[in-house]
């Protein structure tokens, strides 16, 4: 059981951020990956729709015996957590309460910001985790739609991120946060837009990195770790349109280990 994998799935590629970091903190550990580019994005799609995605892609992984779920997509995560955890035997982890945890650890003036698509956004997802574990929190969030098709381009340090990055984070920064909340698979790769967009006094929070920290907590609370002696884990991809568009953006979040990718056939 140590041995099988852990699986990852996002609505496509920006979920390769979340196991790039678990691949990096557990470097044993088996995984398999599968990216829902046939449907991507999910971040402007229903409720419904997300968790009908996310359940038919969770069961796709369970044929290949994995031990635990990451929802790596933030969306999902938002939306389609609480059915995932209630249909599967297995943990089920996303990525919103180690966001959250981590913002929380992070902010001094208790005003926090939060990114990510209008899906994630709109569920108030990161507000309700962070409020919950702390209700003298202020939070304001912002959906930023176009950082998506921005980070796929590879434009991660372009004078039309900037403008677009100045135009969304303007109104946060006016809110004096001092923490600000990555919610999107994406964002990571515009970290450094980011960053100088916000200035030095206000903390960038990623969620993939807190992310891989609970999975690796959930592992040893389970005994589940691969503690075998063999170091070379096996990282295998699925994707359910285009493998080759996966592997070419695919290969800017992961690198090169990125050597393929197979056609998934979920089961509607
Ligand atoms: N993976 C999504 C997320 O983290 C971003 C892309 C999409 O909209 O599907 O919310």
């Amino acid at each position: 059981m140590n041995q099988n994998p852990i699986g990852i799935f996002d609505s496509g590629i920006g979920g390769l951020t979340v196991l790039r970091e678990i691949t990096r903190l557990l470097p044993k550990e088996n995984t398999i990956y599968l990216g829902d580019t046939a449907r991507v994005p999910y971040g402007s799609k229903s409720k419904e729709t997300v968790e009908r995605y996310s359940l038919e892609v969770a069961h796709f992984l369970l044929k290949y015996g994995i031990k635990m779920l990451v929802a790596a997509c933030n969306t999902a995560s938002a939306y389609a957590l609480d059915r995932l955890k209630k249909e599967l035997a297995i943990p089920v982890i996303g990525v919103i309460e180690p966001g959250a945890k981590a913002a929380l650890l992070a902010t001094r003036t208790k005003r926090i910001g939060v990114i990510g698509t209008e899906g994630t956004i709109r569920s108030n997802a990161y507000a309700s985790a962070i409020k919950a574990l702390d209700p003298d929190v202020s939070t304001f969030t912002k959906a930023c739609p176009l950082f998506v098709p921005l980070a796929e381009e590879g434009w991660t340090d372009d004078s039309v991120t900037f403008s677009v990055a100045e135009r969304y984070l303007g109104e946060l920064k006016a809110h004096g946060i001092d923490t600000l909340v990555l919610g999107c698979t994406h964002y990571p790769l515009l970290k450094g837009v980011l960053a100088k967009v916000m200035g030095p006094g206000v903390t960038l929070i990623d969620s993939a990195e807190s992310t891989a920290e609970e999975v690796k907590r959930v592992l040893i609370e389970n005994s589940m770790q691969n503690n075998g002696a063999d170091a070379h884990a096996a990282h295998r991809f699925f994707v359910t349109d285009s493998p080759e568009r996966f592997v070419t953006v695919g290969r800017r979040f992961f690198g090169e280990r990125l050597e393929g990718a197979e056609l998934a056939r979920l089961a509607e």
